[in-house]
């Protein structure tokens, strides 16, 4: 699976430098952001909201990838309705432009769908082709966000791993936490991923949540043994929140002074303060290329907590 990895990566590389556009280099300010649970409804696609929001307020330019294969809704936050997803691209269709939607200055979104699992699908040619598309907007993004479902499937993992960063989102519920720690226990013992980023969202005090971490870093420290867990902030319940999934207008977008928007301000200004954790991925293609890669390598097992 390395050999067909490296080979695959070369050959994006080759093909970017014969194309002579943008060089791949580590100090890419491009940088892949992977949001994830153990347990489904724990916030993700709120915090991926959120966190686009934020980071276009102050200028940043972000590219939402909405992964999940089961329940995709950035759209309906939003309140757009994609015609088209990345499988037109995959037939062809296409172009990675014509898929993008605009949803509000500074942010885009790239409706993945089931699309994504499509990839296992396409030979070596296909996926090129496909990845070459990646550079007609390379270079168009400082963030790109991924929210990628729920759960430990193939899809969930490989994109985590292949992020420069993977955020893991729970609540302080004692199943979301147990579910946080499987996905962690797999994507470390079984994939060698050591640095994951926690939010805790929906608590009532700051308290709680630091409650969450400390049993969550210690479980990791004593039998996750590479593993380390930074705590990147937490989110206040915010029964507002429902009301303005069922108006469409983002909160943080009509509630720009509340707890839940400085909260979300705070962790924003802390992850791009931190030092990203993956550091070769250098461009959205070559994301996308370690991501394509693994989806053909060796099927994940699905560990039992
Ligand atoms: N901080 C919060 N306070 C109150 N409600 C919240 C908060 N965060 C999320 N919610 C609500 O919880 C529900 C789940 O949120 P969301 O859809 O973001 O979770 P998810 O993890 O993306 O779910 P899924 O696994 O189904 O994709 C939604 O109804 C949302 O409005
Ligand atoms: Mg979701």
């Amino acid at each position: 699976m390395k050999d067909q990895a490296s080979s695959l990566r070369q050959m994006v590389k080759r093909e970017q430098n014969l194309k002579g556009r943008k060089k791949v280099s580590p100090n890419n300010s491009l940088r892949v952001v992977a949001v994830s649970s153990g347990k489904g409804g724990v916030g993700k696609t709120n915090v991926v909201a959120g966190l686009a929001l934020s980071l276009a307020r102050t200028g940043k330019k972000v590219l939402i990838i909405d992964a999940d294969l089961g329940l995709a809704n950035i759209d309906i936050l939003f309140n757009v309705r994609p015609q088209l997803n990345i499988s037109d691209v995959m037939n062809g269709e296409a172009t990675i432009k014509e898929i993008l939607v605009d949803l509000q200055e500074n942010i885009s979104l790239i409706p993945a769908g089931s699309g994504i699992s499509d990839l296992t699908r396409l030979s070596d040619a296909q996926k090129l082709a496909l990845l070459n598309e990646f550079d007609a907007i390379d270079g168009d993004f400082d963030y790109v966000l991924v929210d990628t479902g729920a759960g430990i499937s193939d899809n969930v993992l490989y994109f985590n791993i292949a992020a420069d960063d993977c955020i893991i989102v729970t609540t302080t519920e004692p199943t979301a936490i147990t579910d946080a720690y499987a996905l962690m226990k797999v994507m470390s013992l079984e994939h060698g991923y050591k640095y994951f980023k926690l939010i805790v969202n929906m608590v009532k005090s700051e308290k709680d949540a630091k409650r969450v971490y400390f049993s969550l870093s210690q479980a990791a420290s004593k039998f996750l043994a590479s593993a380390v867990i930074e705590y990147i902030g937490y989110l206040p319940v915010e029964p507002g929140i429902s009301e303005s999934v069922i108006r469409r207008v983002p909160y943080v977008n009509s509630n720009p002074n509340s707890e839940f928007t400085k909260a979300m301000t705070k962790i924003t200004g802390v992850l791009s303060r931190s030092v990203p954790k993956n550091t070769d991925s250098g461009n959205l293609k070559l994301f996308m290329s370690r991501f394509a890669v693994k989806k053909t390598g060796k099927s994940v097992r699905k560990t039992k907590k």
